[in-house]
């Protein structure tokens, strides 16, 4: 199979890159990247000389590249992560958002029919699978903790259950509600995906998932800036009061489930993607702040001073909360780490890979992050 992996070189593709070039010596991976601020290829480092390994830099939304792609490297198959991802920089920027996850999408979806279409099999053992986010959901009510049960059986999953700030969670049935630009972007590129199956039966999958972390994450996302900025002793500029719950998995638990539905996941079929692990953004942030401390050698509480409550995010959506058991069911996927064991690996990864922090924090990243919290 030639495989043809887009945001390859940014967070959640490189650990999807490299699941596949070293789980698949049979497979041609070709990973297409624009290398925009996120995209970086120092992710790749470890598995850029395989052989089955294929980097092209080409923008999604040049359709005509993307034909000649298409039949250069005879795609079979496609994961689609390429994206604009950040919801800040969505409410900054929504223009960009729109032309990368809608154009750039229906660019690639365009580019698969046209290319198919032209053989004698067509789509017979091809795939089209979209990976798409629980943002599109919107939001979800904020209530006590209920204490409710996970359906995973393993002991590191069971464990998660009590972090449950509601009864509702978000299902494949769940009407799209999306609220911030990065949402409606996702939910339009969403549409046209299920919208190529139904119109020309290109044999689509989409997926949806919870928050991701792990290492590799750009830093301007909540986990990696918290963890250079305490570091550095800099501000942790937390939003509003805090109190916005999201559902966090490992980077690497998604790659896992990724790998899984493109094999055996059904045509035309919606799975939801989470680890039934809600946080409190203020109750991860004394985690993460708890772990570097420790991990630097630092007393605890060291680092408490830094929190620093700032405007709240535009339309800032309360709860994310994803019910996987869909996924569990019809395919056997659980999550294989503990939330605890995940973010203990998370900050020892940023602090034992500080170079990597520093190329991407210095230049023109800091002009950026300065302008970003000047307002608030
Ligand atoms: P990221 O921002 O780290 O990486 C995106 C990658 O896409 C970068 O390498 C970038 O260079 C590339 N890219 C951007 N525009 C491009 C274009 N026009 N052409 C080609 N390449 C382009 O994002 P991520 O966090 O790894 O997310 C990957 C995908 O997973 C996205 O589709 C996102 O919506 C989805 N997702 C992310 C999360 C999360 O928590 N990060 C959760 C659920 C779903
Ligand atoms: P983020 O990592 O941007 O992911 P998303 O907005 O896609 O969920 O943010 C996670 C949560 O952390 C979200 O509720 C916003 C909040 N947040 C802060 O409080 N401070 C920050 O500096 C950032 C980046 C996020």
């Amino acid at each position: 199979m030639n495989i043809l992996i887009t945001g390859g070189a940014g967070f959640i593709g490189s650990h999807v890159v490299r699941l596949f070039v070293n789980k698949y010596p049979e497979y041609h991976i070709v990973n297409l990247d624009k290398l925009t601020y996120a995209g970086n290829l120092a992710n790749l480092k470890d598995i850029e000389d395989k052989p089955n390994y294929t980097f092209v830099k080409a923008d999604i939304c040049d359709f005509e590249r993307m034909l000649e792609i298409f039949k250069q490297y005879s795609i079979d198959g496609v994961i689609h992560l390429a994206a604009e991802s950040h919801v800040d920089r969505s409410i900054k920027d929504p223009f960009t958002f729109a032309r990368t996850n809608v154009m750039g999408t229906l660019s690639l979806l365009q580019a698969a029919k046209a290319t198919w279409d032209e053989l004698p099999e067509r789509y017979e053992g091809k795939r089209f699978y979209h990976i798409s986010t629980d943002e599109v959901y919107g939001a979800l009510e904020l209530t006590d903790p209920q204490g409710i049960e996970s359906p995973f059986a393993t002991k590191a999953s069971s464990a998660l259950h009590h972090h449950a700030y509601g009864r509702e969670y978000f299902l494949e049935t769940t009407k799209y509600n999306p609220h911030s630009p990065y949402s409606a972007s996702k939910a339009s590129s969403d549409h046209f995906v299920r919208a190529f199956h139904d119109t020309y039966g290109l044999p689509t999958i989409v997926t949806n998932c919870s928050n991701n972390y792990g290492p590799y994450q750009f830093p301007e996302k909540l986990i990696p800036l918290f963890i250079n900025n305490i570091r550095h002793g800099k501000p942790l500029p937390v939003y509003g009061k805090g109190e916005n719950v999201r559902d966090w998995l490992y980077v690497v638990d998604h790659a896992r489930a990724i790998d899984l539905i493109f094999h055996k996941g059904k045509i035309a079929e919606t799975y939801n993607i989470g680890g039934f692990n809600e946080w409190k953004n203020i109750d991860l942030i004394r985690v993460i702040i708890k772990t570097v401390d420790r991990l630097l050698g630092n007393a605890e509480g060291t680092s408490d001073h830094l929190i620093t409550y700032v405007t709240d995010r535009a339309g800032h959506d309360l709860r994310y909360a994803i019910d996987s058991s869909k996924l569990k069911n019809e395919l056997g996927w659980e999550p294989s780490l503990q939330f605890e064991e995940g973010i203990e690996k998370t900050v020892r990864w940023y602090l034992d890979n500080q170079e990597w922090m520093d190329n991407i924090t210095s230049g023109d990243y800091e002009k950026y992050y300065e302008e970003m919290y000047s307002g608030r």
